[in-house]
């Protein structure tokens, strides 16, 4: 039997990420978890056993990102895939808003992202092969008013996406990008969750497996094949 597939999955601790290691271990594949709430990845890493590695890591640190990479190295010898889906959100209207959470928005979706390509293509491009999912929103392609920092980190990482694919397609790297709609995690306040999914008529919305198995239909399909792209949302939801 082969050597299970290795992944690096950035926000790892709750929501989409959490979901989507869980996803991808049932699966077979190697997860390495990344993230800042250290009792949330040991937890996590108990439930997946051998199948698993809690990786203590801020992407908006550059020396924790670049250590939680060889670690994963030091374990495994390879990354396969990298999985950019650590993120904040902080909406409401741009006058209201202070400049520190424009910085945090652009360090962790946007800058955190990158941090991460620059410590992991390398590998990549050694190995010859590897696969990047970046998790960006629904909200960078519909841009909508009372969000513009968010959505600008969004679109900028669907940007970033399509451009680094270009680069990077002769060296055999897929990526993907995924646009998420309304999904149930921590990423929404649940009282703010309820009146935003009443408000945009939105009657049932995305649970984080459901983004999870499409991240796994990607990454299962065979190496000439290149999912690039992939948008899901809620059926009601009209944006
Ligand atoms: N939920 C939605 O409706 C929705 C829709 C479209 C797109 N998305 C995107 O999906 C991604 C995952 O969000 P989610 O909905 O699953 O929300 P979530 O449950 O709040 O998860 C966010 C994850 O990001 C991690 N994170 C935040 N800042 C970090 C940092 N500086 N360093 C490392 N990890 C950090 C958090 O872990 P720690 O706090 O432990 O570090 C957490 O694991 C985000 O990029 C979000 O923008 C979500």
């Amino acid at each position: 039997m082969s050597d299970p597939k290795v992944v690096l999955v950035t926000g790892a601790s709750s929501g989409i990420g959490q979901a989507t290691a869980r996803v991808l271990a049932e699966n077979g594949y190697f997860v390495g978890m990344a993230a800042r709430r250290w009792e949330r990845l040991e937890a996590l890493a108990r439930e997946l056993g051998e199948r698993g590695l809690p990786l203590q890591c801020d992407v908006t640190d550059e020396g924790q990102v670049r250590a939680a990479v060889q670690e994963l190295l030091d374990r495994r010898g390879r990354i396969d895939v990298l999985i950019n889906n650590a993120g904040v959100m902080r909406i409401g209207p741009f006058l209201d808003q202070p400049q520190d959470n424009d910085r945090l928005q652009v360090e962790t979706n946007l800058l955190g992202s990158l941090r991460m390509l620059r410590a992991v293509l390398p590998v990549m491009v050694r190995q010859g092969a590897g696969i990047v999912v970046n998790v960006s929103s629904i909200l960078g392609r519909a841009i909508r008013p009372g969000a513009a920092v968010y959505v600008a980190t969004k679109a900028g990482l669907i940007a970033l996406t399509e451009s680094l694919r270009k680069e990077f397609t002769r060296r055999n790297i897929r990526f993907l990008v995924v646009e998420p709609g309304m999904v149930r995690t921590e990423l929404h306040p649940p009282a703010e969750f309820e009146q935003a999914i009443r408000s945009a008529g939105i009657q049932k919305p995305l649970e984080a497996e459901e983004i999870a198995s499409a991240i796994l239909y990607a990454l299962e399909q065979p190496e000439h094949v290149a999912v690039s792209e992939i948008l899901i949302r809620p059926v009601t939801q009209e944006l």
